[in-house]
């Protein structure tokens, strides 16, 4: 099969043209003006954007998670990210105390092979660090599991304390690997959860008052320096706010790179939506949303390249089992859907409102995590011999956001009734059309599992 798409505007990370460009089998063969070619299907993309599949390197789909999991399954919600343009996600393996990275990594396996409609892959969130699951690290990168992930929040369930960091630091530094985190202090969270709760603040607005921002600041500087004294390739994951931003970038005065994600919510919304009562439940993840000051630092640490990428950490619960939490906010299931509204509200937000120029929207909504991950330029890019994972963009398009049309398996959306700018119309991964006129082309089972490369931890 093959397919020309004819005169798009083509904008990568590092240029914007207009030419057509040629896919053959699952990768790009030809990029050029008024290519010579017979293709299968023609497609004219004249007024249209043409984008590299977006990358989301952090969501949890089907994840145990405080006494549930997450609605969206490894079918529902690639399905979503590909309505929404995303065509690669990395889901996160999350270890059981007591249990090898093995077990954990074949039961991931087991609900993704098969099932996903775009492709993956999986980080590993090492919650047991010891002598048995040390030689499992090289293992893990054997498979193409590159990145280890560490909660330093969720006390008694998920959270690493500092010996275990220190720990893992250094073998996934020996091995070649890359550490990222949840950068936040778990034992300070844990007394001010209880202190709230003690006094009677159960609504979900005391889950935004017991995670302040010191909270996600001063871990991310410990991290930083941890990362910094065992020498590992580290990497944030969402980060939140001005105080860690600045911790980032703190590092980086002593030639220091620690990378650092956003998600598309930090920069979009704000806690005064945990004013809404129990409705506040709807926005309750962790780190909280913060302050419209924080957004502004964010957009700013993104243009200043401190802040390589923004993902969703998408988390869907539906609203039955938020309401677990209904006299408790620590009993609300942490986290909300995106999955599929990241590459149009980040478009919409950064470019059309002038925040971020278009390659800089190229490179943190795919390139950067790419490179970062070990995927390029397999993925997160359009170049010869790359997977043709192409996005067709009506940059002009306006459409609104709604739970009653989108594709996620979740009841509510976290930006309901939000109009956005920018749609994404074509989808292609590997070289097949899998989204067009609204229409998932694709089956379940056509997502891969990529296996990724080590990385030098600097992009
Ligand atoms: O609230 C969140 N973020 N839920 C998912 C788990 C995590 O911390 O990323
Ligand atoms: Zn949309
Ligand atoms: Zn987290
Ligand atoms: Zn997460």
């Amino acid at each position: 099969m093959s397919t020309l798409i004819k005169n798009g505007r083509i904008v990568t990370a590092d240029s914007d043209f207009t030419a057509d460009l040629f896919i053959e089998g699952e990768t790009i063969s030809q990029i050029g003006k008024n290519l010579n070619v017979t293709a299968d299907e023609v497609i004219d993309a004249t007024g249209l954007m043409v984008f590299p599949g977006g990358i989301d390197p952090h969501v949890h789909l089907s994840m145990p998670f405080m006494g549930t999991f997450s609605s969206d399954d490894y079918t529902t919600g690639t399905r979503a990210a590909l309505f929404g343009g995303t065509t690669t996600v990395i889901d996160f393996i999350l270890q059981t105390q007591g249990k090898s990275l093995r077990h954990a990594f074949e039961e991931w396996s087991g609900r993704a092979n098969g099932n996903a409609v775009g492709d993956y892959s999986f980080h590993m969130a090492v919650t047991d660090f010891n002598e048995t699951t040390k030689p499992e690290i090289k293992e893990m990168i054997e498979e193409g599991i590159t990145s280890f992930k560490t909660f330093m929040a969720y006390k008694g369930a998920l959270m690493v304390d500092d010996r275990m960091m220190v720990a893992l630091m250094e073998e996934v530094k020996k091995q070649g690997g890359m550490v990222t985190t949840h950068a936040t202090n778990g034992d300070m969270i844990d007394y001010l959860v209880a202190k709230n709760l003690k006094a009677g603040n159960t609504a979900p607005l005391y889950h935004y008052l017991s995670q302040p921002e010191v909270t996600e600041a001063e871990a991310s500087n410990r991290f930083a320096d941890m990362a910094n004294y065992t020498g590992v390739p580290a990497y944030i994951v969402h980060l939140t706010c001005e105080g860690a931003l600045n911790h980032v970038r703190d590092a980086g005065k002593r030639n220091q790179k620690v990378m650092a994600e956003t998600c598309i919510q930090y920069l979009t919304l704000d806690a005064s939506l945990y004013e809404k009562n129990f409705e506040g439940a709807k926005w309750v993840m962790s780190p909280p949303l913060r302050e419209k000051k924080d957004q502004a630092a964010l957009w700013a640490g993104i243009n200043a390249g401190l802040l390589q990428v923004v993902a969703t950490d998408h988390c869907p619960f539906f609203w039955e089992q938020k309401k677990m939490g209904e006299h408790d906010f620590s009993k609300i299931p942490n986290g909300a859907p995106g999955i599929e509204h990241r590459v149009e509200l980040l478009f919409s937000e950064g470019v059309t409102k002038g925040r971020i120029s278009l390659n800089k929207f190229v490179e943190v909504m795919s390139t950067n995590a790419a490179k970062i991950f070990g995927m390029f330029p397999q993925k997160g890019c359009l170049a010869i011999g790359s997977d043709a994972d192409i996005l067709l963009f009506d940059p002009n398009e306006k459409h609104t956001i709604s739970a009653q049309t989108h594709h996620m398996n979740c009841d509510y959306s976290a930006y309901e009734g939000w109009e956005v700018t920018g749609k994404t119309k074509t989808v292609f991964l590997r070289g097949k059309k899998v989204i067009a006129e609204n229409e998932l082309l694709a089956e379940k089972g056509y997502g891969k599992f990529l296996k990724r490369n080590q990385v030098n931890g600097v992009i």
